[in-house]
């Protein structure tokens, strides 16, 4: 019997996005897979039921995990969904594990095998599969056109009949995945753009896309190409070149992060204080508790004359685009390991391996299998 492959409507509020839009779903049903979709689950990102082609139609949740081998999904399943899987069925969605340890149990408990598409190893290899740069493109792009919206000024320079308007100057604080978008955005925006991150390797890729680095001395590189945590003194050297940049700024765009940490405090509230009037800071890493300290976490509010925008959940404000890519990144993921409609785990794939979270009753995830024993 064909492998049964499930996409549920997302449940938690706001959530717009779907795992598998229909020319996923399709591609799955051409390689043998039985598709199985909840109705409405795509609407809230303008896919049709009817757009599902090749695909059977649930009634409602309960009906559809009832017979899923695999469940495609974007946010973790709440307890409640998971009594509703079979036990093990294999499950693929952004699972959080160290913010739902709960959830990580109650998968084990079940021998759900899990994967968490966030643990995906960031190897050349797996580049088609990350759902953190594929939503991070998304955000960085959104972010850029949230910060445009709300600052005083135009972002491109402007020649009319009634004079010429100088161009806004944006800084964007971190340039990785999201961060690279905001400032290519900005740009063909028309705004002047500086940069900032602690790998010095992000140099070249701000330059390239027309953005200028701003030169703070401190270099925390680390393993993966990721960013280490800073040291007091270089917290320091860093806050007194920034302060200059960003209070000559029109919108400031942040985007630092460290990985399973929370997200440095870089712009603080004397940073603020010192900046225009009129002037917007959007704040990316609202998530994981801002990179400015008064960032308020999904609020928009003004501080001294300066807009403080904390968005969360940017994906889910662009759904189209970001379930596509999200479905794509499932789709080069699982797709290997379909043959004649069977799915078979390659568990000597380095890129199934560890991204699992838990299998046979276990939580493989070393990490936050230490984190639910203390
Ligand atoms: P992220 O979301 O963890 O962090 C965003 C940015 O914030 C990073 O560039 C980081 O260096 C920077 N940052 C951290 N602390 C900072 C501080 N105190 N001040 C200023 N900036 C700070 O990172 P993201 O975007 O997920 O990717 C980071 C790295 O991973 C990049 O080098 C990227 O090229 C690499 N990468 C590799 C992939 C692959 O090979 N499959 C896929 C995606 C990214």
């Amino acid at each position: 019997m064909p492998v049964r492959m499930a996409v549920p409507k997302e449940t938690i509020s706001g959530e717009c996005r779907v795992a598998l839009d229909p020319t996923m779903a399709e591609r799955f049903a051409k390689l043998g897979a039985e598709l199985l979709v909840e109705k409405g689950a795509g609407g809230s990102a303008f896919f049709a039921d009817e757009a599902y082609k090749n695909c059977r139609l649930m009634d409602d949740a309960k009906a559809l995990y009832a017979e899923a081998d695999v469940v495609f999904k974007v946010q973790a399943p709440t307890l409640e969904e998971v009594e509703l899987m079979k036990d093990g069925t294999t499950l693929l969605a952004v699972l959080l594990p160290h913010r739902n340890l709960d959830l990580v149990k109650r998968l084990r408990d079940k021998k759900i095998t899990s994967f968490a598409m966030e643990l995906i190893p960031r190897i050349s290899r797996a580049q088609s599969m990350d759902v953190l740069s594929s939503q991070a493109a998304v955000s960085g792009y959104k972010v850029a056109l949230l910060a445009a919206n709300l600052a005083s000024g135009f972002f491109p320079m402007l020649t009319t009949a009634a004079g010429t308007i100088r161009p806004s100057k944006a800084v964007i604080i971190g340039a990785g995945v999201a961060g690279l978008q905001a400032i290519a955005t900005c740009r063909r925006l028309g705004a002047m753009v500086e940069a900032y991150d602690v790998r010095p390797a992000a140099r070249q890729e701000i330059e390239s896309l027309g953005g200028k680095m701003i030169d703070t001395g401190v270099n925390a590189a680390s393993e993966g190409g990721y960013a280490r945590e800073l040291t007091a003194e270089e917290k320091q050297k860093q806050a007194d070149v920034l302060a200059k940049h960003i209070a000559a700024a029109n919108a400031v765009i942040s985007t630092a992060a460290v990985p399973g940490r929370e997200a440095p405090k870089i712009i603080t509230t004397a940073m603020v204080e010192g900046m225009k009037k009129g002037a917007v800071i959007v704040d990316l890493a609202a998530e994981s508790g801002g990179n400015c300290e008064l960032t308020k976490p999904g609020e928009t509010y003004e501080h001294n004359g300066v807009i403080i925008a904390g968005p969360l959940n940017i994906p889910s404000s662009f759904p189209v685009p970001a379930s596509e890519m999200y479905a794509k990144n499932l789709f080069n993921f699982l797709s290997p390991m379909i043959k004649d409609g069977n799915l078979n785990l390659d568990w000597d794939d380095e890129v199934i391996a560890k991204s699992a979270l838990t299998r046979d009753g276990k939580i493989v995830h070393e990490p936050t299998s230490k984190l639910v024993q203390s």
